[in-house]
């Protein structure tokens, strides 16, 4: 099927803006985000130059804001009818502590929280696809992590990397619990994705010189952002993840994470968690898996859709 509806966020730059120009040049209709209006224009323009005819558009939203991840939702549910693909890709590292404006840690804000709200808030147009799929960028970083529930905000003893892991850490425990409660029967999937070391300037973005030297080292033995973002549009697109779900996938295949990530109980206290801080609320597992009459809607197509193979247990 071509002319699915992909959202893809932080698509101003690196792998994400990477990732909308290859939806874009296969023929799929992308809603990119970022936090800037002018690189929203320019990152734009620039995958429109590359896919020339294809319906590439832009929304401003600064992912650390809930306010803001509310709003841009409420204006794509507006302006579509379903959401095939949804890539949560904006990322962020930052050497100092910094809070947003809801008062949450950034990194843990962005990483996770801002994936986990924005997914909350447009699944009832990916069930209105006939193949909604959720693709979180992930990261190798997640094996160092772990969920520091004494301090999850890490406000007593902050560390820019610890940070960074356990909102990685966080990506992928939303994925397998977001795979569990859809159920093995649901025609949405998830997939965690770790893009590998990647020549981008994430690493660069978030402290002072020392640390944009030591990550421009570091990065120069990383890939380059397309065939990163080859490997995550694989998991957006490719017929071959069907029955895949919730899943954590590297250079188009299925990896095992750490067994953290594994660890259900923090799951389970990580969605709570996302539910509380966020305010989204899903709707109930049991509730999740008859999506169909959930979420019916007048825009929905037909529910006699054929499926494909039962998604495996996670
Ligand atoms: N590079 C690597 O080696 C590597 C490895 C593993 C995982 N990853 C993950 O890959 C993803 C993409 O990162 P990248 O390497 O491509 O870095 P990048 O070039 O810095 O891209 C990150 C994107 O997220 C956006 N973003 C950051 N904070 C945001 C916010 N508050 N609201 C909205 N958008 C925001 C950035 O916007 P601006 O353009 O405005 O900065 C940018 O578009 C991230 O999730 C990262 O953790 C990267």
């Amino acid at each position: 099927m071509s002319g699915r509806i992909c959202i893809v966020t932080g698509a101003t730059s690196g792998i994400g803006l990477e990732i909308a120009g290859i939806l874009a040049q296969k023929g799929e209709q992308v809603i990119g985000i970022g936090r800037d209006r002018e690189r929203c224009a320019r990152a734009c323009a620039e995958v429109r130059a590359q896919a020339p005819g294809a319906k590439v558009t832009f929304e401003t939203a600064d992912l650390s804001s809930l306010a803001e991840i509310r709003a841009v939702a409420r204006r794509i549910c507006r302006a579509v009818d379903r959401v095939d693909v949804l890539v949560n890709n904006a990322g962020t590292f930052t050497v100092r502590r910094h809070v947003t404006p809801d008062g949450l840690e950034t990194q843990l804000a962005v990483n996770w929280l801002a994936g986990f709200a924005l997914t909350g808030l447009l699944l009832r147009k990916l069930c209105a696809a006939p193949r909604g799929r959720v693709v979180t960028v992930s990261s190798g970083s997640h094996f160092a992590g772990r969920m520091h529930w004494d301090d999850i905000q890490l406000s007593r003893r902050y560390n820019g990397l610890k940070a960074y892991d356990q909102s990685k850490l966080a990506t992928v425990l939303f994925t397998r619990e977001l795979a569990r409660r859809l159920g093995a029967s649901s025609t949405v999937s998830a997939y965690a994705v770790d893009p590998g070391l990647v020549r981008t300037r994430i690493g660069a973005k978030g402290g002072g010189r020392l640390v944009r030297l030591v990550w421009g080292i570091r990065a120069r033995k990383g890939i380059q952002p397309r065939q990163a973002a080859q490997a995550v549009s694989y998991c957006a697109l490719d017929e071959r993840v069907e029955g895949k779900s919730g899943l954590y996938w590297k250079e188009c295949a299925v990896v095992q994470p750490s067994c953290r990530a594994a660890d259900l109980l923090d799951s389970l206290r990580l969605w709570e968690l996302g539910e509380v801080l966020s305010g989204v609320r899903y709707p109930e597992a049991k509730q999740m898996r008859r999506q169909r009459r959930v979420y019916s809607t007048p825009h929905m197509p037909d529910p006699h859709l054929p499926r494909s193979q039962p998604h495996s247990p996670v």
